[in-house]
């Protein structure tokens, strides 16, 4: 091999090498951004109230839910409020408030809970996660428990 092409080559697998760290470089970027959406979402969190939605709007429906913080409150026949992560514990479907039973009940295999999560009904094999819930000024209240 000639010198000239030796050098040619050898600079191109030095080139090469530096490619990869500058890649990742720029991709740590991307990391921190997806970071910093997570955590201003409204999914309640150890040491913080978010706002769920409104006392009136909790009237009209019965119940509460937001899929994407996993939160659900609702008002058990005693007039009070339960928050709770509407995953089922059994395969992860999202319970349905079913307030003339003052029961949460799972579409997918009857799975059946009370309105504090408590397990009524297998298959469920453990109650639903409870978050701290209240009611001020007009807006529905939730925090993850410590
Ligand atoms: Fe809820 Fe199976 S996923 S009972």
């Amino acid at each position: 091999m000639k010198r000239r092409t030796f050098f040619n080559w050898a600079g191109i697998g030095l080139l090469a090498s530096y490619f990869p760290v500058a890649l990742a470089a720029c991709s740590q970027t991307n990391d921190d951004s997806n970071t910093t959406a997570q955590t201003t979402s409204n999914r309640p969190s150890t040491g913080e109230f978010v706002s769920l939605g409104t006392v009136k709007e909790l009237k009209s429906t019965g119940y509460l839910l937001n899929e994407e913080s996993q939160v659900l409150v609702v008002k058990d026949s005693e007039d009070r409020l339960w928050a709770l992560n509407p995953t089922c514990t059994h395969q992860g479907c999202i319970v349905e408030w079913e307030s003339a039973t003052n029961t949460l009940l799972c579409p997918c295999h009857n799975a059946k809970y009370t309105a504090n999560g408590k397990v009524l009904a297998k298959p469920a094999p453990e109650p639903l996660a409870v978050y701290e819930v209240k009611q001020e000024n007009g807006e529905i209240l939730v925090k993850a428990s410590s």
